[in-house]
Formats: C-alpha cells, structure tokens, sequence
C-alpha cells in the first residue's frame, strides 16, 4: 500500500507532526506501508498564470515548466494520498490552494476515480469544519474517495495532546481499514450534479472546450461505470432538465 503526504504547512510544524502519528499508526496495521511525503514548501509549483489553458485546451498547453507532472504522477500512483494543511486566515494556505489552482482542469476531467483521500486540518481552533468541507469539494471533484476527514486543535494554551494523538490514530487506522477494503464511497448527488454540468457544458461548446467535449463524449450516465441509485440518478437527470430549459429560456 503506498500512500503520499502532501502537507501544506511552510514548514514542518503541528499538521506534520499529526500526520506522522496516522503513518506510526497505519504502519502498526501493516509494516509494509509505503509512506512518502510531500512537503509543498520544497517543492516548484509556481502560481498559476490565468491562461486557462488547461482547462480548455487540455494539461499538456500549461506554459509553467515546473514539478507539477511529477507531484501528478506521484499522486496517481498511490493508493492513497493525505491532503494536510494548517488553517491560515480561514481557510487552506496558500501552498495548498496554489496546488489546487494548478489542477483544477482535474475538476473538470477527474481522474483520480479508485484512489483514497484523507483530510487533515490543525488549527488555533477556528475554521475547522469549513476548511475541511472546501477540501473535501475539490479532492472529491477530482474523484478521489474521501474516506475520512480529521480536524484537531493545536492552542498554544492548551494541552491535548493525548487527545489529539488518539484522534490521529484512529484517522490512521480507519483510512488503512478503508483503503484494504477497495470499496469507495458511492456518488454522492452533489458529484452526480457536478458530473451532469460538466458534461451538458463540455457537450455544448466543443469549440471552446475541446478537451472536455473528448473526455465527456462517450460517457453515459456518469464518469465511470458504477452502480448509482436509481432515485439520485433521477434527481440528477430532473436537475440537468431543469439547468438546460432555464438556460435557453435565459438566452
Ligand atoms: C499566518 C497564520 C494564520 C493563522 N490563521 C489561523 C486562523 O485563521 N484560525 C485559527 O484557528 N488558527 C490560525 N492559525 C494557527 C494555525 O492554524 C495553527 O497553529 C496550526 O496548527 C499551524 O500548523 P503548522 O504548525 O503545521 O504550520 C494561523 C497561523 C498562522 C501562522
């Protein structure tokens, strides 16, 4: 089982420490844990130039020469990546907002289907819940399973950290249970909706989007073949109806 750490601190403080004890723990399930971490303040991802190439045109017309391919490849190469980050001013820092920047043509083509995602987030004690949440919208939109998301209170007055390092471990554990498992959390609506705009949009303007309108051609009902119930797909189905006759009625 591999799995990459990708730590969104500038530098090597409480979000690091926290995933150190979920790798101690997912190695006393299995010694044989691949664990590598990426630690986004080492690494060139320069900011994203606004071109919008990537998503219209497609990754390869990116005109930034950086590491970008090689932290993609890592992460598809994994059975599991941490996505951690300190919360700074209310939300991610902006080590880990530039790396979503610079994949959001993934939100558009997802291709992250069968990997497991776990989310971490340490703070004074504020913005937990939401940073988490905005976390899990991105990962999730890029087809990652997210299997667990885990926020613990770092004050510089308060002492928990046997709490915290409890709470760690049972991230550890249950992500290790999750990933041996091989099933993935179901789509849910809101990837059903995300799937059903993306593809009406990319079907609609091949002209301006032509990577999307390949990457969406073909697919049926949703980015991969999986069982979805049929009352979601549905609802999915009512609510692109709806999307398509507001828009030409808004025309
Ligand atoms: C620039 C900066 C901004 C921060 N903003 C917040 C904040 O909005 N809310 C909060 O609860 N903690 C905030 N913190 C505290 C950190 O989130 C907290 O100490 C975190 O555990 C630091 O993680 P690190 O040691 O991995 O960098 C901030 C810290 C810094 C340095």
């Amino acid at each position: 089982m591999k799995i990459l750490a990708v730590i969104g601190s500038p530098r090597k403080g409480n979000t690091y420490r926290a995933v150190q004890q979920i790798e101690e723990e997912m190695r006393a399930s299995d010694d044989s844990v691949e664990f590598e971490y990426l630690l986004l303040k080492d690494v060139k991802l320069e900011p994203c130039r606004g071109c919008f190439l990537c998503v219209s045109k497609g990754e390869a017309f990116c005109p930034v020469r950086d590491e970008q391919q090689q932290i993609f490849e890592k992460m598809l190469s994994c059975d599991g990546v941490i996505f951690a980050s300190p919360v700074y001013a209310g939300s991610i820092t902006a080590l880990l907002k530039n790396l979503f920047d610079r994949f959001s043509y993934v939100c558009h083509r997802p291709c992250f289907f069968g990997k497991h995602a776990l989310l971490v987030v340490t703070s004074c004690g504020s913005r937990i819940p939401d940073t988490l949440k905005y976390m899990g919208t991105i990962i999730g939109s890029w087809g990652f399973s997210i299997d667990g998301k885990v926020g613990l209170m770092r004050h510089p007055a308060i002492e928990n950290t046997a709490k915290v390092e409890k709470s760690m471990r049972k991230a550890g554990k249950d992500f290790y249970c999750a990933i041996r498992s091989g099933k993935s959390v179901p789509p849910s609506l809101g990837m059903l909706l995300q799937y059903r705009v993306m593809r009406m949009n990319a079907l609609g303007s091949r002209e301006h989007f032509p990577a999307d309108h390949a990457y969406y051609k073909d697919k049926k009902d949703y980015y991969l073949d999986v069982r979805i119930g049929w009352v979601k797909n549905l609802f999915a189905k009512a609510a692109e109806k709806l999307i398509v006759a507001m828009m030409s009625k808004a025309a």
